[in-house]
């Protein structure tokens, strides 16, 4: 293995020599030109460009996908995925200039290659981002007017019911209003994928659960918690109006210059 991924690996308490046991390195660097284990490959590089739209748990990472690409393919040629996922090495391969055609038994999946992959009228996208949060503003501070008792200045806003027990049990309230408020709307726009992408993302980050456990929350937190992550205590969060605005947000640089230098339309959120 590579010292610099030795090195590391040791910040992380990883012990390499299990991995090197398992693992060929120098064969690997042999054949394909790289150590496969990655290990000093950063957060932010794992995540480049639109790999950051959604958390996805079973996402290849994208410097591995390259390494195949480049060994085993040229520009024109075309790459078939049949278990594609949230498409990183469908996306990997276009700015190789690679065709690729992908295969993936999950809808979802499907609907995050497609907003990584299509090309969009990105001004025709933030003004209909920007008029759907606007919309959702307006909701949320009506709905905490009333929830303050003030009913008679907002008789008219709306409740929305769903019959989704997971999303009654580990939403607050308030956030499962925004949530269906959100998605109540997302018909009145063209495009719809992006929102529901900001939808979803935003109604994972709402849930009920502790900060130091966001990958697998085992039940909600409704009440004051000791954080082990941030060393005091925490409260559980009750608005998803703050995320859908953070996902909103669409990066400077990020997009357009990703635009512009490789032809693809990146929406970085
Ligand atoms: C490890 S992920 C693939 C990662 C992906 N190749 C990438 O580049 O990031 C495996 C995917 O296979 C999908 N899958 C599993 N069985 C499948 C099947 N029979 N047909 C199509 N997709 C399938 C799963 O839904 C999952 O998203």
């Amino acid at each position: 293995m590579l010292e610099a991924n030795k090195a590391a690996a040791a910040k992380f308490g990883i012990d390499t020599h299990f991995i090197e046991e398992k693992t060929d390195t120098q064969r690997n660097i042999e054949i394909l030109g790289d150590d496969l284990t990655f290990i000093s490959v950063r957060e932010f590089q794992r995540t480049k460009h639109v790999h950051r739209l959604h958390p996805y748990l079973g996402k290849f990472i994208p410097q591995l996908v390259e390494v195949f690409l480049k060994r085993y393919f040229t520009q024109g040629d075309t790459v078939l995925d049949p278990f594609a996922g949230s498409g990183t090495a469908l996306i990997e391969a276009n700015v190789l200039g690679i065709n690729s055609v992908g295969i993936e038994l999950s809808p979802f999946n499907v609907l995050i290659q497609e907003v990584k992959a299509k090309k969009y009228n990105i001004l025709e996208v933030e003004r209909e981002i920007k008029d759907a949060l606007k919309r959702l503003k307006v909701f949320s501070r009506r709905l905490q007017i009333k929830e303050k008792g003030q009913a008679l200045l907002v008789d008219a806003v709306e409740k929305f019911e769903t019959d989704s027990d997971y999303l009654k049990e580990w939403l607050s309230g308030r956030a499962l209003q925004e949530i269906l408020f959100y998605r109540s709307i997302i018909a009145d726009y063209k495009n719809q994928d992006i929102l529901k992408i900001i939808l979803s993302r935003a109604a994972r980050s709402a849930r009920l659960v502790p900060h130091y456990d966001l990958a697998r929350p085992k039940k909600p937190v409704r009440e004051t918690y000791w954080c082990i992550k941030h060393k005091r205590y925490c409260t559980p969060i009750d608005e998803a109006l703050k995320f859908i605005k953070r996902y909103s947000i669409m990066r400077k640089g990020g997009l357009t210059n990703e635009i512009l230098r490789r032809g693809i339309n990146f929406i970085s959120l």
